[in-house]
């Protein structure tokens, strides 16, 4: 082994963009609450709690959630195609319906084998399949040429902010809070986030005003404006955008010229109203004002990794392009080739979920009875935690509105301010680090995802099974309080 002083990396000359990036997501709390998890695995009994709940992270299978049975039906003749040797066994001691057996079949012939690589952008029956979801959800055609099958949002996020970013001018207009993958992104890529500050007391909704002055502040620095992220429903704040916000986003980036990069990955975690996808709404806008929107540049993100599939350890996701200038998308393509393709069973996900067992068909009880149950326990948990909020002194907490996490606003004593200025903390995650170290209970702390001057936060899924630890939670609080008030 070489001597730390012979190696050619040190932390001083690594891509010091990487180094400014940050993600709390995943960040100290996570590493923490994962060492606590070690040494409870190792019988440690010190620790003042007998679990570690990660509500840092909307992993939904590492809190239980179980995985839909058709998907994984498929996907086992998919990984071991030799179970179709053996039809009968499967149809008649394991449960496998004839629709699962046929979609394998289908799936197969789609892509070969899924231990080979795909086209870059996809394997074309599944983007085909992906078009015609599209069109039924929107009432407009989609097509599977404009389709990018990705290893999730993640790397569809990757991909567009890589198109779109020229050098540190270029400006993105962020939402604050945001999930920091694009804050972090634009870090690596050395661009510039142009913040735009969400609602908080109009149910985080998206204002307008808010957007145009941070648009034309950062014109006004020299900074080459050119694109929009919109989150919806929103994370951390589950938000979902009335029709007209979606349309009036549409219309401001046609005046400013702008790319609109809608991230969709909770379109169907909607607990109040209902999704309105920005290609349904631009298409509209275009039928009904011929020509005016024609220019309008849209990249729309889904993923399988959200929603009530949660396969988020699978990695599959697509964007789908509107409006982009041909030889941007060649090189768009371009960039999507040199990682080859996205992962093969993460796109024959997508297609399972964007094709799921119709009504009639045999899968179709028990996929629905899946879909339903994990919908409506999603929701039964969000509102218990947030009637635990309630309960909580100087917390405050929008109703749930959809998503997978509720963002209360918290007040964090003086006392308690004062002691995690001495520990170089900001007090939201002097709060989170007392709230883990005392429950097991792993939240973000508002400050990773933004959040307006003064105010503090944490952001937590609503994901984890039982009651206890949002018990644990509400007597933290009290003692946190009764300590520092
Ligand atoms: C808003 C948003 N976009 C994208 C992603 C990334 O999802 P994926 O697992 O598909 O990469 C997440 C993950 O939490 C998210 O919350």
């Amino acid at each position: 082994m070489s001597s730390t002083s012979s190696r050619r990396l040190n932390y001083d000359n690594i891509n010091p963009h990487v180094k400014a990036a940050q993600y709390a997501v995943r960040g100290e709390l996570a590493v923490k609450s994962e060492e606590y998890r070690a040494k409870l695995a190792r019988g440690d009994t010190d620790l003042p709690f007998k679990e570690v709940i990660s509500a840092n992270i909307g992993n939904p299978q590492q809190l239980d959630q179980k995985p839909i049975t058709f998907f994984r039906q498929v996907l086992s003749i998919l990984e071991n195609p030799k179970l179709l040797d053996h039809e009968d066994v499967l149809v008649k001691h394991m449960e496998y319906k004839p629709d699962v057996i046929e979609r394998a079949k289908w799936l197969l012939k789609a892509v070969g084998s899924v231990g080979a690589y795909s086209a870059s952008n996809g394997a074309p029956a599944i983007r085909q399949r992906i078009a015609e979801f599209l069109e039924r959800r929107d009432g407009f055609p989609a097509n599977e040429a404009d389709i990018y099958l990705s290893g999730g949002a993640s790397s569809g996020v990757n991909t567009l902010l890589h198109i779109i970013c020229a050098g540190p001018e270029t400006g993105i207009l962020i939402p604050i809070p945001q999930y920091p993958l694009y804050t972090a992104s634009l870090s690596i890529l050395n661009a510039t986030p142009v913040p735009y500050y969400l609602e908080e007391h109009h149910h985080w909704g998206t204002d307008l005003t808010s957007i145009k002055k941070a648009c034309e502040d950062a014109k006004a620095k020299g900074t080459d404006v050119r694109a929009i992220v919109i989150i919806n429903p929103g994370n951390p704040t589950g938000a979902s955008l009335s029709e007209e916000d979606v349309r009036s986003v549409i219309e401001f980036a046609r005046e400013e010229r702008l790319v609109i990069m809608a991230d969709e990955v909770y379109q169907t975690n909607v607990f109040v109203g209902r999704f309105h996808s920005f290609k349904a709404a631009l298409r509209q806008m275009q039928k009904e004002n011929p020509g005016k929107y024609d220019s309008v540049e849209l990249a729309s993100l889904h993923s399988i990794s959200k929603g009530m599939v949660g396969e988020c350890g699978h990695r599959g996701g697509y964007f789908e392009l509107v409006g982009f200038d041909d030889k941007v998308q060649a090189e768009i393509y371009k960039f999507v080739s040199i990682t080859l393709c996205a992962p093969v069973i993460g796109q024959c996900l997508v297609e399972l979920m964007c094709n799921p067992p119709r009504e009639g068909e045999p899968s179709f009880e028990l996929y629905n009875e899946e879909y339903t149950g994990i919908y409506e326990g999603l929701q039964k948990r969000a509102t218990a935690l947030h009637e635990a909020f309630a309960q909580m002194e100087g917390v405050e907490c929008d109703r749930p509105q959809g998503s997978m996490y509720l963002f209360p606003t918290i007040t964090v004593p003086p006392r308690a301010v004062e002691e995690a200025r001495k520990e170089g903390r900001r007090p939201d995650e002097f709060y989170s680090m007392r709230l883990l170290e005392a429950t097991g209970v792993c939240v973000v702390p508002g400050s990773g995802f933004g959040q307006k001057d003064g105010t503090q936060h944490f952001r937590t899924t609503f994901l984890a099974p039982g009651t206890e630890w949002v018990g644990s939670m509400v007597k933290f609080h009290k003692e946190f309080m009764d300590q520092y008030r």
